[in-house]
């Protein structure tokens, strides 16, 4: 039995459910993968909490629902920042999942080098220190031979990350299309049918789906952070956000629902990566009207989708459907599990 003992960075919707599953499948991954996950250190916005002996996963997700912050726990330490824990807490994973900063990446990108030098094992739901920093984290984790995975970062638990990088062997992406981001979807779908844009918005709030900061989901920053990350780590492009044309979602009216659906058409919030004749990428997040019979066309309100084109592996497509952020803590829990069975 291999004892992981994991630092839980942001205790919101995602690492919540984290903790939901070792409570229901703790059990199971001992049993079957020979793995038992232990949190020995939590973050969120009012501090740290150690237990070296392990918190209880079931106490911890319930006192932070019941409103507890993390300097009520037992373990808080005084004044020490995430990252400064990260410098000397024996543990061997990190589950980072705090919320996106696209200015400065904290606390995740400190959280992220200070595992990594360390040789640390990293999962990451957060998408920022990737966004930002994703040749120098890889560099890093190659240095160390840290473990470093981040399938949650891109459409939730659709395995977008771990089938282009593991089965698109040798192929050349001539086209990639792709809904990365459901709040945006769901609005868009509920807008067409007569709801309004505030009230769609705050049930993908409430269901724990939306960015904290949601703008990023109808500005179309989300979905340009997904291309970001898929660019570099499937279409092998050194690409940052300012290589992505974005445009979202906030200027799209009823109206213009109504006349697209009156041509057999619907609008949706599309990434595209798009190959040019010198082997670069073109990279754009922006509304677009797709007729019906479409793949992207097909992902409607909490699903997500992409369509790949390649030289080899023919014309793929994949979707989820995720209207809670359980699935997104599974995949985690993949890369966790991915990341230590076989080590
Ligand atoms: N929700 C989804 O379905 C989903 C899907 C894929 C990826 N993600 C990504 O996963 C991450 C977490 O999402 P979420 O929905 O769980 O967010 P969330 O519910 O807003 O939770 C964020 C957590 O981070 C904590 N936090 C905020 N500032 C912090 C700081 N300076 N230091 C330490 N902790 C801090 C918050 O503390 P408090 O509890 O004190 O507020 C909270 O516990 C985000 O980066 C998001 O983009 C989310």
């Amino acid at each position: 039995m291999k004892r992981i003992r994991c630092y839980l960075v942001g205790l919101g919707n995602v690492n919540r459910s984290f903790l939901r599953i070792l409570e229901i499948k703790g059990e199971r991954l001992r049993r079957a993968y020979g793995l038992a996950f232990r949190v020995v250190a939590l973050a969120d916005s009012s501090g740290v909490a150690v237990a070296a002996a392990g918190f209880d996963p079931a106490a911890i997700r319930q006192a932070k629902e019941a409103g507890r912050p993390v300097r009520d726990l037992p373990g808080y330490q005084p004044g020490v920042s995430p990252a400064a824990l990260m410098e000397t807490l024996a543990c061997d994973l990190v589950l980072e999942a705090s919320p996106v900063n696209l200015q400065t990446g904290e606390p995740g990108l400190s959280v992220a080098r200070a595992a990594l030098r360390r040789g640390i094992a990293l999962v990451l739901a957060n998408k920022a220190p990737l966004v930002l920093a994703f040749g120098e984290l890889h560099r890093l984790a190659q240095t160390t031979g840290a473990g470093l995975a981040y399938s949650a970062t891109v459409c939730g638990a659709l395995p977008v990350i771990n089938l282009g990088r593991r089965d698109l062997i040798a192929a050349d992406i001539v086209q990639l299309r792709g809904i990365f981001n459901s709040t945006s979807n769901f609005i868009l779908e509920q807008m067409a049918v007569g709801r309004a844009y505030a009230e769609a918005l705050a049930e993908a709030q409430q269901r724990g789906i939306a960015e904290a900061d949601p703008a990023l989901d109808v500005e179309g920053w989300d979905t340009a952070n997904k291309l970001v990350i898929i660019a570099n780590s499937v279409l092998g492009v050194e690409a940052g956000l300012a290589d992505v044309t974005v445009e979202g979602i906030t200027q799209i009216t009823p109206a213009q629902l109504a006349a697209a659906a009156a041509q057999a058409q619907t609008i949706k919030l599309v990434a595209q990566a798009q190959r040019q004749t010198d082997g670069s990428y073109r990279l754009s997040v922006g509304p677009l009207a797709l007729a019906e019979g479409d793949f992207l066309a097909s992902c409607a309100g909490w699903e997500m989708g992409i369509e790949i084109h390649s030289d080899l592996y023919g014309r793929m497509y994949h979707k989820i459907w995720e209207r809670e952020p359980l699935p997104t803590a599974a995949a985690m829990l993949r890369d966790a599990v991915n990341l230590f069975a076989n080590a």
